[in-house]
């Protein structure tokens, strides 16, 4: 299996689980370029992976924003030649019980997890089609499964599982496939914060009773986008420990 020389693009890199993914690919001798909305965040990624002697290049870059994700995509196949690999990582969520969410959460819940997928897959797969060779690799949730005080997050997962599943009809035919993946709990900052009866529950309704790492999310990530996982597509990869098994 292989991605070396691939260019991939990861939304979200500049932190997490995006960041530990173009990481892993960039050792494996992908190109890969970071992106963030935050520019900080993009600068110290790169400079971080360029010391290590990786070939990556940063775009920062809104991925709700059409024009700007039209040039970011454009700029990458300037830059390295082709567009391979696009990973929309990219997320967040606001959460909370139905009756305190505002409009805003909903529609900022949605445009950054879904919108920003549907732009970022738009943009992308014309030069993809060109090569007829693409993959898209679009990071979900578990929760698309549905999490109560998740409704604005669940609906945006949802969505992206719905535009994962149309586009591997659409452009199968193309030599592009498109999977998702749904990671469950996920060992992050986030999770250090939480206080530990809140952990502790979390954990009591883990099949495995761990945490997964950015690294088990990274890895299947690698998988999916291979030049050899051709015969993959439309599929949820779920890397969450087995919660997915069952609900509540
Ligand atoms: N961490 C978990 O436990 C977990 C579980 C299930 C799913 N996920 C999903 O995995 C993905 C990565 O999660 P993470 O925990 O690494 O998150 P993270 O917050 O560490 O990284 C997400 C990155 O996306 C960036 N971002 C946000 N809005 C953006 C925008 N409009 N344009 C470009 N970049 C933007 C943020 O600045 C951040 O750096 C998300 O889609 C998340 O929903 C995470």
């Amino acid at each position: 299996m292989s991605i070396k020389n691939r260019v991939a693009l990861i939304t979200g890199s500049g932190s997490g689980i995006g960041k530990q993914t173009a990481l892993r690919m960039a050792e494996s001798g992908a190109k890969v370029v970071i992106n963030d909305l935050v520019t900080d965040k993009v600068d110290a990624t790169v400079k971080e992976f360029k010391a290590m002697g990786l070939d990556v290049i940063g775009k920062p870059a809104d991925i709700c924003d059409k024009t700007s994700v039209d040039n970011m995509i454009k700029e990458t196949v300037d830059t390295f030649g082709s567009i391979d690999i696009l990973v929309n990582n990219a997320g967040m969520e606001y959460a909370g019980a139905l009756r305190k969410l505002s409009e805003r959460d909903f529609d900022v819940t949605i445009n950054v997890n879904l919108k920003g997928t549907f732009l970022c897959c738009q943009a992308a797969h014309n030069y993809m089609v060109k090569n007829s060779h693409g993959r898209i690799v679009n990071i979900a949730s578990r929760a698309w499964l549905g999490g109560p005080g998740q409704a604005p997050y669940t609906s945006a997962k949802a969505g992206m599982v719905g535009l994962t599943r149309g586009l591997a009809l659409e452009l199968g035919g193309k030599g592009i496939t498109s999977n998702c993946i749904a990671p469950g709990l996920i060992h992050t900052p986030l999770w250090e914060e939480l206080p530990e009866k809140n952990q502790k529950f979390l954990l009591s309704k883990q099949p495995t009773g761990q945490l997964g790492e950015v690294d088990d999310l990274a890895y299947a990530i690698m998988f999916l986008a291979d030049d050899d996982s051709s015969f993959i597509t439309g599929q949820i990869f779920y890397v969450c420990g087995g919660r997915s098994l069952f609900s509540g």
